[in-house]
């Protein structure tokens, strides 16, 4: 059984009418409101000069969100960025003139009330919303599926959220979380994926992740010849592709999405072939957590079904080898920490240059001596215990 099964895509085009939620302007907007915070500073990003020469590409860097705001993970980017344009909407002001200090300020609670924030997480998202309604004072409900570890829970409690741990999956605790919105007065689910009629939220949702893509474009110097994006239900994924699609329409970076193969919904939709998706049930097993999601956010699905080069599944022992190629870096190269979500894109591009049974993809895929790789490490170590048991203990879960 191969490591890795790829489908290139070749799904038929749509009107393509979401990419432009990822235009420059707005991106601009987002990275604005994020530098108002005062945890902010741009994420570094590691050019691995050595690990390239040893891959057989001209250039591999990795945007390390390690060290996004202290929460060792990117994804509070999007909650806060969807917090603010909620509030900028109730308080009639525009998202540019808003800011942290404006957002935690008396006046803008007393136009907002006693709001509920609610999300349904699989560990990072969640902390950022958690992390976000505790610096604005706000209450936070959040529901966790079966098989989440304590750690990332305690990261979540930590945060004074009210978080449980539901005998359900992602997916459905997605749906125990818009239900439970009903019930409370003055509440807003802030959730990372789109359904029929909520498409605002998990829209500010992507834009937020912008300031990421933006600073990585900046920071990359050339324009990349490939990215590597993790997808969990594709927001993050479609936001990159969008962003970079919007910002380098003439040669865009060819997009790979990569998945765990039991958590492999883009990958099972590109499969159909018409566009239709594929939706993946039960338990999702994989070690990467965040990526354990079973059913595409629709907008980014449509984003990258416009603009994905290709969509591939993983066994999890690629990302395993892709998070020990960065713990334990080619000397004078820079380590960069990445957690069981993070490592995915990185550990693909790894396999896919140095192993055999993948020739065939490096081809198609146009990998090689000229190639200059952007990859985003999107977790550092949010579960540090079973990050030290995978490097130092040799652990595969
Ligand atoms: C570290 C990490 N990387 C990637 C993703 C995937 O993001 P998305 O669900 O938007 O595809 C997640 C989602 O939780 C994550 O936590």
């Amino acid at each position: 059984m191969k490591k890795i099964l790829a489908e290139m895509n070749r799904l038929p085009e749509t009107e393509d009418r979401y990419t432009e939620l990822m235009n420059v302007e707005t991106a601009a907007v987002a990275e604005q409101y994020h530098r108002s915070f005062p945890q902010y500073n741009v994420t570094p990003l590691a050019d691995l000069k050595r690990m390239a020469e040893y891959l057989g590409l001209e250039c591999v860097k990795v945007k390390d969100e390690s060290y996004r705001f202290g929460l060792n993970a990117f994804k509070v980017l999007g909650g806060s960025f969807a917090v603010a344009n909620f509030a900028a909407g109730k308080a009639g002001m525009d998202i540019r003139d808003m800011t942290f200090e404006r957002l935690r300020s008396e006046e803008m609670k007393a136009k907002l009330g006693g709001l509920t924030l609610l999300s349904a997480t699989d560990g990072n998202h969640g902390r950022g919303v958690a992390w976000t309604a505790n610096q604005l004072g706000y209450r936070c409900i959040i529901k966790m599926p079966a098989g989440t570890t304590d750690a990332r829970l305690e990261n979540i409690r930590r945060e004074q959220a009210e978080v449980t741990i539901e005998n359900a999956n992602y997916d459905d605790c997605v749906r125990m979380v818009a239900a439970l919105a009903e019930t409370i007065g003055n509440s807003v689910v802030v959730q990372d994926t789109a359904w029929a009629g909520y498409e605002e939220i998990p829209a500010w949702i992507m834009q937020g992740y912008a300031t990421m893509a933006k600073e990585a474009a900046e920071q990359f110097g050339a324009v990349p010849t490939h990215i590597f994006v993790q997808a969990g239900v594709g927001s993050m994924a479609g936001a990159v592709a969008g962003y970079f699609a919007r910002r380098y329409p003439e040669d865009p970076p060819k997009v790979i999405v990569v998945e765990p193969v039991r958590a492999a919904c883009h990958y099972e939709s590109a499969l159909r072939g018409d566009g239709s998706t594929a939706a993946v049930g039960g338990t999702l097993e994989t070690i990467s957590a965040g990526l354990a999601c079973g059913e595409v956010n629709p907008i980014s699905w449509d984003i990258l079904r416009n603009h994905a080069a290709a969509f591939l599944a993983l066994e999890d022992d690629v990302t395993v080898r892709g998070m020990r190629m960065l713990s334990a870096p080619l000397k004078g190269d820079p380590q960069v920490v990445s957690g069981e979500s993070g490592a995915a894109g990185f550990g693909a591009l790894a396999a896919i240059m140095l192993d055999e049974e993948n020739r065939e993809l490096r081809e198609a895929l146009q990998l090689g001596p000229d190639s200059r790789v952007l990859c985003f490490s999107t977790e550092g170590d949010t579960d540090p215990e079973r990050y030290r048991n995978i490097i130092w203990n040799g652990l595969e879960k």
